[in-house]
């Protein structure tokens, strides 16, 4: 009755007319901070993640602190227990779903391919089940990525090109996702909208991903790898902060069209969309390395490697014209000045010296 109270409410909004969002991936990088810009405007917010090991899950524990200082409250679970995702739906109304829940990352795909279908496609089609099911339905707004565009050669990349040839199993499952998606909205009459992400950045991001590690490597003076393409050509990513991301969400969310309950080819139903949410400019790896270096005042020992990683594509470069035209996304923040703020943060979470001496002492390593 404790857990029931705290769900309803967390998720209750404080707004005339505002939501009740179920926000899944809610301890992730993303997920906390649209939780937090949901929450701060009056929307309700309940939270679930599973807390998985996949990076540290230290850092998942204190964003669940930093939201519980904002009365939003993450339940403990997996996309893919229907009791717990029915339980929630038979509490809460939710009139939207925020799904970011996923297993992310190019390269664990080959040490840990299960994990990929659990969550991103199992995981995924549990959640369909039960939004189908619920009254009222929610609209569901979910993340797909840059990724589904493989190694299209389009540039930049627009909604319409090409996505049948992914590069990782990450990219085969975020593509699944779409074509999912597009069944529940046929049938069932889902309100569906899909975020393809690029390669997002900014305080409280993940570890795993290159502009985090590589600021970690570079303080201790370790070397870092950076990659090239099969043409020896420097990779280029659209790195899109996180602040503009939060803004596409929002947009997203605000103009989603109710779910209908029924038949997606029925005249009125809601409509399957996709949208890209990217910078709309690519910045190579190696100007990635010189801004992080001028920002810590410290060289880095760059390692090149002259072959691509596997896994990888070339370039990802977003055309935003749907989502401008849709809900008014315009990307503000350039790369230099997001990773400023994501330097300071990272400098205030870790500490320059002492945190990351301690880490290296925990992992048994000398240096
Ligand atoms: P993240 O790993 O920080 O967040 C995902 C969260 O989901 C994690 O806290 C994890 O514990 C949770 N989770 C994973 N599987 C789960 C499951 N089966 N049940 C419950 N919880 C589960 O990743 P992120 O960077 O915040 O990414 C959010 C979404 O955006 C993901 O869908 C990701 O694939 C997508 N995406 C991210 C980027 C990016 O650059 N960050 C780019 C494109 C797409
Ligand atoms: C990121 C996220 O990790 C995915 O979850 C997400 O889906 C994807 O963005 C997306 O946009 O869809 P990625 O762009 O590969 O994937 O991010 P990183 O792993 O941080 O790599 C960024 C760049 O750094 C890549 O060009 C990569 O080649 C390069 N890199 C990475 C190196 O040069 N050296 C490394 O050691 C690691």
């Amino acid at each position: 009755a404790a857990w029931e109270k705290q769900v309803r409410l967390s998720s209750t909004p404080r707004r005339t007319n505002g939501f009740s969002v179920l926000v899944t991936g809610a301890a992730g990088f993303v997920g906390s901070h649209c939780s937090l810009a949901l929450k701060k405007r009056g929307d309700g917010v309940l939270g679930l993640d599973n807390f998985n090991n996949y990076y540290d899950p230290s850092l998942k524990r204190a964003r669940q602190n930093l939201l519980s200082k904002h009365q939003v409250f993450i339940v403990e679970g997996d996309l893919n227990d229907g009791p717990l995702l029915t339980k929630l739906f038979d509490v809460v109304p939710f009139t939207h779903v925020l799904h970011l829940a996923a297993q992310a990352g190019v390269r664990y795909a080959m040490q840990n391919p299960q994990s990929y279908i659990s969550s991103n496609i199992a995981g995924f089609v549990n959640l369909l089940e039960v939004a189908k099911a619920a009254n009222p339905q929610p609209s569901i707004v979910w993340a797909s990525s840059s990724s589904v565009y493989g190694l299209n050669t389009e540039n930049p990349f627009s909604e319409r090109d090409r996505t049948d040839q992914p590069a990782s199993l990450y990219a085969a499952t975020k593509k699944a996702g779409e074509e999912i998606a597009h069944t529940y909205n046929h049938i069932y009459g889902l309100s569906l909208t899909g975020l393809r992400f690029f390669t997002v950045y900014g305080p409280w991001g993940r570890p795993d991903m290159a502009y985090f590690f590589f600021t970690k490597d570079i303080l201790q003076g370790k070397s870092i790898d950076i990659y090239k393409t099969h043409n020896q050509k420097e990779v280029a990513r659209d790195f899109t902060y996180i602040d503009d991301v939060v803004k596409g969400c929002l947009g997203a969310l605000d103009t989603a069209e109710k779910s209908t309950g029924s038949g997606g080819n029925k005249k009125g139903a809601a409509q399957l969309r996709v949208y890209n949410l990217g910078n709309t400019s690519p910045v190579p790896v190696g100007r990635l390395v010189s801004i992080l270096e001028g920002l810590l005042s410290t060289k880095a020992k760059k390692h090149v490697i002259t072959m691509p990683r596997n896994g990888d594509v070339p370039f990802t470069h977003a055309n935003v014209t749907l989502a401008f035209k849709d809900f008014g996304y315009k990307p503000t923040t350039d790369l230099s000045t997001g990773l400023r703020k994501f330097v300071k943060w990272y400098i205030s979470y870790y500490g320059i010296q002492s945190k990351t001496r301690k880490e290296s002492q925990a992992t048994g390593e000398s240096g």
